[in-house]
C-alpha cells in the first residue's frame, strides 16, 4: 500500500504527555510532527459523544487551520463499575478535581460510594483520526483492559497511569517506561497501550509501503 502520509504532520494536541508519546510512535516513520501548540492553534470544543468523533473534530480543526494533514487522538479511562465514566470526560474530571492525584482519589471515592468490589475492571481507550485537505477523515481505535489499584503506584507516565494495572502485568502504567508502555520493538514486542494499539492500526493502513 502506498504511504498516505509523509513530511509534515500536525499533531493536534496541547497535552504534553500525549505529544511526547505521539512523537515516539511517529519517529520510526520519517514523519515530522509539528504540534498544535507550536503552531499556536486554538483547541476546538470537544462536542462529540464518542472518542472517535472528538478525535475527528480535533484533527479536522487543525487541517482547516493549516492546510496540512493532521493527526489527533482522543482518549480516556472507562471504569466498569462507574458505568464507563469518566470516559470522554477523563481530562475534564482531572481539571475539575485540580490534579490527577485528586482525580484518582475521586475515582476511588466514587467506587466506594457505589459499593464496588475489587478487582475494579477498567479500560483505556484511544481513538486516532487522520485528516487531510479535501479527503475523508480516517479513524482508528485501540483499547487495553486492566484493573484499577489504590493507592496510585509509580511516578512515570501521565494522567491516570499510576492506578492502571494492565491485564496480565504486575506493574501499573505509572511504574513502566513509555517504551514498555507502547510495546515498541526492540524494548517491547507488541503494541501494549491503547494509544500504541490504535497507532498500530493507523500505521498499517497509512504508513506502510
Ligand atoms: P483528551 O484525549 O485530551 O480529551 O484527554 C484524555 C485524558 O484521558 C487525559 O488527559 C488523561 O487524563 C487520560 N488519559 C488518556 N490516555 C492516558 C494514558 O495513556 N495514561 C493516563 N491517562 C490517560
Amino acid at each position: 500500500m502506498a504511504r498516505l502520509v509523509k513530511g509534515r504532520l500536525v499533531v493536534a494536541t496541547h497535552n504534553e504527555g500525549k505529544l511526547v508519546e505521539m512523537r515516539e510512535l511517529l519517529a520510526p516513520y520519517g514523519i515530522e510532527p509539528v504540534s498544535a501548540g507550536e503552531l499556536g492553534l486554538v483547541e476546538p470544543d470537544e462536542t462529540g459523544s464518542t472518542f472517535t468523533s472528538n478525535a475527528a473534530i480535533k484533527a479536522e480543526a487543525a487541517t482547516d487551520a493549516t492546510g496540512l494533514p493532521a493527526f489527533a487522538d482522543d482518549s480516556g479511562l472507562c471504569v466498569e463499575a462507574l458505568g464507563g465514566e469518566p470516559g470522554i470526560f477523563s481530562a475534564r474530571w482531572a481539571k475539575e478535581a485540580g490534579s490527577f492525584i485528586l482525580a484518582m482519589d475521586g475515582i476511588e471515592r466514587r467506587l466506594t460510594a457505589a459499593s464496588a468490589q475489587p478487582p475494579y475492571r477498567a479500560r483505556f481507550v484511544s481513538a486516532l483520526a487522520l485528516s487531510r485537505p479535501g479527503e475523508e477523515t480516517l479513524t482508528f481505535e485501540g483499547t487495553i483492559e486492566g484493573t484499577l489499584v489504590f493507592p496510585p503506584r509509580g511516578k512515570l507516565g501521565f494522567g491516570y497511569d499510576p492506578i492502571f494495572l494492565p491485564e496480565g502485568m504486575t506493574r501499573t502504567f505509572g511504574e513502566i517506561s513509555s517504551i514498555e508502555k507502547h510495546g515498541i520493538p526492540p524494548d517491547g514486542s507488541r503494541a501494549l497501550s491503547h494509544r500504541a494499539r490504535a497507532f498500530q492500526a493507523f500505521a498499517r493502513a497509512c504508513l506502510s509501503d
